[in-house]
């Protein structure tokens, strides 16, 4: 289940600081409140159980694109599937208005989501 959430941000930082990008703590905290003021920049959570394992992050650009640029499983629940499920739910969520998208760093585990589906749809 892939929800925005409110009053969560250390486990928001706690997940985002996973990615390579975020390791600089001065970083992650521009990044959240970015999260957190700017309209166009959205974090969602997803819940296993009753625990939230993991975070994606997007931005919208121009009423246009949907661009996730942040995400981030917990090491523990890795390579089950949620990374996928994430980026499908958003894609789900966001792409009946906007043109769902990634940036350099996501790109790679994007495009082999997406090829997945491809093939599973086949
Ligand atoms: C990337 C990440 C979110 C994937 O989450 P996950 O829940 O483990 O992903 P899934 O279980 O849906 O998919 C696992 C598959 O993705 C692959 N994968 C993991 N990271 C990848 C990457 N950066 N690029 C391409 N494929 C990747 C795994 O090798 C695995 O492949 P397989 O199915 O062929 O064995 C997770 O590894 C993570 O949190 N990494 C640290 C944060 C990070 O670096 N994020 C930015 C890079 S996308």
């Amino acid at each position: 289940m892939l929800i925005r959430y409110k009053n969560q941000e250390k486990i928001e930082m706690g997940l985002l600081s996973f990615m390579p990008v975020e390791k600089d703590v001065k970083m992650l905290q521009q990044t959240m409140k970015n999260y957190e003021e700017d309209p166009n920049w959205h974090l969602l959570l997803w819940k296993e159980d009753d625990d939230i394992v993991g975070a994606i992050g997007l931005r919208l650009e121009d009423d246009i694109s949907a661009v996730i640029q942040h995400i981030s499983v917990n090491p523990s629940y890795r390579n089950t599937g949620i990374g996928k499920n994430m980026i499908a739910e958003v894609k789900r969520q966001y792409g009946k208005k906007y043109d769902v998208c990634a940036d350099e760093l996501v790109q790679e585990f994007f495009d082999k989501c997406s090829q997945q589906d491809e093939n599973e749809e086949e």
